[in-house]
């Protein structure tokens, strides 16, 4: 892997204070251009995260003849070109750091007259892919991995798809609404079954574009053969990205923060639910609803807070969060126990092992397990620690120097862009004290 030479200092001793609204939603942005895509007529996308995972997925369907305009900063307007309008790249697909992408797209482009590739970063060449292919493959499609089902991919063109009732063996809100996109081109229905509740904008935003899906207890249905059409989209700034600023104010005497506009889809608010539990000070206010998912502005205060075992059920309602859960652990009184969340260990990095070995190298106790961690709370010295590129290993950690004793210097930080952009002037706005270095 290339390392990028961009380098985060976050220093002790800053505020937090006053009102913030973080970058749209990625999951959400994600799904935005997909459907859009998808659907006859025009779809308006409003606050779309033009981090660089969401801008992969936006290439990657303009490649496939979609025409996507950006009209003002964070604005799209999509040219749905219909379920089988979309055409064959001329090149491989390149999809940058993003898992996301590649699930999603994969289950979606199964269903095409067209053969593709997909690619992606050193970090995505390592994710595993067998989650969808393998089941995609018992629907019908054909495609071809890398040795042990990593990228890239090729997903050849002209199968027929049938539907395929399917108890997911992991919880996973990308492998469910990969078969859902395929299920789009199936014949019959597609169910997925979920062993634990996962995030669902993929079922909210396909009702919003007018597909019929059926949900029953933790069954999730759709039949082939529907259309959607155009709509529009507010995304809502990113609870996972409002995550940082949540734990940032908990940690720092007299901090008070609003964070404005944050999606509080229940499949994604396992984070406040944790810190809760920890002791945190969190409120939501002017709880509304806007195109079919839950808002909010949390208020958020400085708490003194405990060590927990965590709740595995909570698991995969915080899953993206758990790097600055665990700077939050840290600095909690007693012992914070994580378990269950193996998942960890296969994201952008090995969440569990390098969080770990950074928290011990800027002085922390924490212990990793095979699925999970162990952390003693104790107050950072501060340090030098490696993101090994992955965005929010970099972000957790600009967290944690708030209250370290000394600076900490966090390597490989130019992935930040991928889900954050603005991240650095977004703290430095709030009153931490947080430089980057080339
Ligand atoms: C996502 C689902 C989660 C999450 C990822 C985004 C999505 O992955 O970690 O950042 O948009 O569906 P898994 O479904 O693999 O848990």
């Amino acid at each position: 892997m290339t390392q990028s030479e961009l380098r985060f200092i976050t220093r002790p001793g800053g505020e937090v204070q006053g009102r913030l609204r973080v970058p749209g939603d990625k999951s959400i942005s994600h799904r935005s251009i997909m459907l859009g895509a998808l659907a006859e007529g025009t779809t308006q996308v409003s606050a779309f995260l033009d981090g660089e995972d969401c801008l992969a997925t936006l290439n990657a369907f303009r490649a496939m003849g979609v025409p996507i305009e950006i009209t003002t900063s964070g604005s799209l307007s999509i040219q749905g070109v219909g379920l089988h309008g979309l055409q064959a790249p001329q090149m491989p697909l390149y999809l940058g750091n993003s898992g996301t992408s590649m699930r999603l797209m994969t289950g979606l482009l199964a269903g095409q007259a067209f053969d593709v590739a997909l690619t992606g970063d050193a970090s995505l060449s390592r994710r595993p892919m067998r989650r969808v292919t393998e089941p995609l493959t018992r629907m019908g499609a054909q495609i071809d991995t890398a040795p042990e089902g990593r990228p890239p991919l090729t997903i050849h063109g002209g199968h027929a798809l049938h539907g395929l009732t399917y108890a997911m063996p992991i919880a996973s809100a990308q492998v469910k609404s990969s078969l859902l996109l395929a299920g789009l081109y199936a014949e019959g229905e597609t169910c997925v079954i979920e062993p634990a509740p996962t995030r669902d904008h993929t079922e909210r935003m396909l009702k919003g574009f007018g597909y019929p899906v059926d949900r029953q207890g933790e069954q999730v249905c759709l039949r082939g053969g529907g259309r959607l059409t155009g709509t529009r989209i507010d995304v809502p700034a990113d609870i996972s990205s409002a995550a940082f600023f949540l734990v940032a104010a908990s940690i720092t005497p007299h901090a008070e923060l609003w964070l404005e506009h944050v999606g509080v889809n229940p499949t994604r608010t396992g984070v406040i639910e944790i810190l809760k539990l920890m002791g945190a000070q969190i409120t939501l206010h002017n709880q509304r609803e806007i195109g079919g998912e839950p808002v909010a502005d949390l208020q958020v205060q400085s708490a003194p807070l405990h060590g927990i075992d965590i709740p595995e059920a909570l698991v995969p309602l915080a899953i993206d969060e758990f790097p600055v859960l665990f700077v939050a652990a840290s600095f909690a009184e007693g012992v914070t126990r994580l378990t269950g969340a193996a998942e960890l260990r296969v994201k952008e990095s090995d969440r569990i092992q390098v969080m770990a070995d950074g928290l011990q190298a800027c002085g922390g106790e924490a212990e990793a397990t095979p699925d999970g961690i162990v952390i003693r709370g104790k107050a950072l010295r501060g340090g030098v620690v490696e993101s090994h590129g992955d965005h929010r290993i970099a972000m957790a950690f600009s967290i944690a120097g708030i209250r370290a004793l000394e600076p900490i210097e966090i390597h490989d930080c130019e992935n930040v862009n991928t889900s954050f952009p603005g991240f650095v002037e977004a703290c430095n706005r709030v009153g931490m004290k947080l430089e980057q270095m080339q």
